[in-house]
C-alpha cells in the first residue's frame, strides 16, 4: 500500500495537524486530510479495481496519460487520481508557519527574473487565487524549459495533464478554509502564505535543472 500506487493508502501529515497554528487550524487540516483524502483514496481504488492495466502505473502516469484510460471508467479515475494527487502536493508544501516567508535558492531567482521581485509575484498571485471560481487550486508550476506559469485548476484537474510539472499549489475548495475563515477567502490566502515551505518548493524547481 502507498501513496503513489495501486492499492493507494494514506500517508500521515509530514508535521503535526496543530503545526500550522494560527494560520490554518487544527480542525480544518484534520478533516481535510483524514476526511477529504481519504474519500478519494477510497474511491480511486474501487475506480482502478476493474483495470488491471492502469493498477500498475503510478498517480502521475495515470494523470499524464488519461488517454491511456478506459472510455467507461476515465471520469470516476482521473476526477480521484487528481483528487489524492493534488492533496498530497499541498499537505506537502506547507510547514510551520514564520512571520516572514519567501521563496529561496535558484526559485528565488527565477522569480525575480520572470516577476520582477518576489512581492510582485506575491500579489498576482494572490490576485488570481482570489479570481478562482467555484472550487479549485492556483498552481506555480514550470514547463519542460523551467518557464514558470501560474495555472489555476477547477475541481480536481491538474496541472500534470496540462504539461506542467508543479512547485506550489494553495487547495482552493471551501473545506479548506471554511471552519476557520468561513467565505473570506482572502483571510485564508494571507495566511496561507505563511506556511509555504520554500525549501520544497525549490527542490521542486530543481528537478526542472
Ligand atoms: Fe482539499
Amino acid at each position: 500500500m502507498s501513496e503513489n500506487k495501486y492499492v493507494f493508502a494514506m500517508n500521515d501529515l509530514p508535521y503535526e495537524y496543530n503545526a500550522l497554528e494560527p494560520y490554518i487550524d487544527t480542525d480544518t487540516m484534520k478533516y481535510h486530510h483524514d476526511k477529504h483524502l481519504n474519500t478519494y483514496i477510497t474511491n480511486l481504488n474501487k475506480a482502478l479495481e476493474p483495470y488491471p492495466q492502469i493498477q500498475a502505473m503510478d498517480l502521475e502516469q495515470i494523470l499524464k496519460q488519461p488517454l491511456a484510460l478506459p472510455n467507461v471508467g476515465s471520469v470516476a479515475i482521473m476526477r480521484n487520481a487528481g483528487g489524492v494527487y493534488n492533496h498530497n502536493f499541498f499537505f506537502n508544501i506547507l510547514r510551520a508557519g514564520r512571520e516572514e516567508n519567501a521563496a529561496v535558492g535558484n526559485l528565488s531567482f527565477r522569480i525575480e527574473k520572470q516577476f520582477g521581485n518576489f512581492e510582485k509575484f506575491k500579489n498576482l498571485f494572490t490576485e488570481e487565487a482570489l479570481k478562482v471560481f467555484g472550487s479549485g487550486y492556483l498552481w506555480l508550476a514550470m514547463d519542460s524549459k523551467c518557464i514558470l506559469s501560474i495555472v489555476p485548476t477547477t475541481n480536481q484537474e491538474t496541472p500534470l495533464s496540462m504539461g506542467f510539472q508543479p512547485i506550489i499549489t494553495i487547495d482552493l475548495w471551501e473545506h479548506a478554509y471554511y471552519l476557520k475563515n468561513q467565505n473570506r477567502r482572502n483571510e485564508y490566502i494571507d495566511a496561507w502564505w505563511h506556511v509555504v515551505n520554500w525549501d520544497i518548493a525549490n527542490r521542486n524547481y530543481a528537478a526542472c535543472m
